[in-house]
């Protein structure tokens, strides 16, 4: 009905035009220097995820790959990953780190950034924020999510996700300052006290103070409204968020970009943590990016959702967690389950 013109007038309007996404700034989708490439897709609608693969011929993992992302982090669906497996190590970085309106997320452009895991080697590259989250934390959203996104040289993906929430009035600021001297048997040392708390399961998970790092850079927000624009952010502690990270662990997982070309093969490493974002810069931020979170797709391995809608397969309950996946029209419910 239509859909077949509505294609080719997508394909016509997208043609070889880059489409910026959660990749933009590694091979998949380079920088252009200078300029900031506003995204074509969108979030609702003719361009929203149910028709991501209608955009551009690439983008064909959105609808038949079986390894998307995000998924609904249930255990069994992710590895546990002690932070002690994972070398990382991000500088501060200096005033002047651009901030950009890709108009479907705001991004920060790294200046720098190693991460360690497994036998491989990857560079910060940029992040940028969902809202609300898109990994549900086993079954419920978040307010929103950083992504912060890693390239190896063999130009392999990694991509670090942060559930952030809102901050709760009067919490303990989480590492604002980690480190303090104190005297223990007559000698003095350095202890990250915070840290220690979070190793010893003192601090109550729900409360989080506001992030400085998200506080500071949400600050110039205000300047880039509009899709395309950029600004640059004071000077960045990027120590909060590392500290952080390595005082928790990562659920592991292989997945995908979330957005447009959906490629598989992205090492997904959802950290246990929480940053914490006031309620006045939430709002803020909401009313700049809007809506950008992708549905949930199904467990890895698994059929990708988008099938079962299209083709009207059954779905057992024992399908998501198993392997039936039989076309209901073809067998008349072999499955002996209603489609869903
Ligand atoms: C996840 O949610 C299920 C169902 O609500 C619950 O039984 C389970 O304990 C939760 N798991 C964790 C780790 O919180
Ligand atoms: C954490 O636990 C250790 C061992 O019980 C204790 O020595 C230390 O003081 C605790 N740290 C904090 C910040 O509570």
């Amino acid at each position: 009905m239509g859909g077949q013109f509505l294609r080719v007038l997508f394909l016509a309007a997208s043609a070889r035009e880059a489409f910026a996404s959660c990749a933009y700034g590694t091979h998949l989708q380079p920088r252009a220097e200078g300029e900031v490439k506003v995204n074509t897709f969108g979030y609702t609608g003719q361009i929203g995820p149910l028709n991501w693969h209608a955009l551009d011929a690439a983008n064909g993992a959105c609808l038949t790959g079986r390894q998307q992302s995000p998924i609904d982090m249930v255990a069994g669906s992710f590895n546990m990953i002690p932070s002690s497996e994972l070398a990382l190590d991000i500088p501060d970085f200096t005033a002047g780190t651009e901030f950009e309106n890709l108009g479907t997320t705001v991004e920060v452009i790294a200046k720098g950034g190693t991460l360690g895991f497994g036998s491989k080697s990857f560079t910060l590259q940029q992040f940028h924020f969902h809202l609300p989250s898109e990994h549900l934390d086993n079954g419920t959203s978040q307010a929103m999510e950083m992504h912060m996104v890693w390239q190896s040289e063999q130009q392999e993906i990694a991509v670090i996700g942060l559930y952030v929430q809102i901050a709760t009035e009067g919490a303990a600021p989480v590492v604002a300052a980690p480190v303090q001297t104190v005297e223990r048997r007559g000698r003095f040392s350095r202890r990250n006290v915070e840290l220690e708390r979070r190793q010893n399961g003192t601090v109550s998970a729900g409360a989080v103070a506001p992030s400085v790092l998200l506080e500071t850079v949400f600050s110039v927000a205000d300047a880039i409204t509009t899709p395309g624009t950029k600004v640059e952010t004071p000077p960045l502690i990027m120590s909060e968020v590392v500290n952080l990270l390595k005082a928790n662990s990562f659920q592991g997982y292989m997945g995908s970009l979330t957005t447009p070309p959906c490629s598989e093969g992205v090492n997904w490493l959802v950290s246990t943590a929480r940053l914490g974002v006031s309620a006045t810069s939430f709002l803020k931020m909401r009313d700049i990016i809007g809506f950008n979170s992708r549905f949930p797709q199904n467990a890895p391995g698994q059929p990708n959702a988008l099938q079962f809608a299209s083709t009207g397969l059954a779905v057992q309950n024992s399908a998501l967690s198993g392997v039936s996946f039989t076309p209901n029209a073809a067998t008349g419910g072999a499955t002996g389950a209603t489609a869903v």
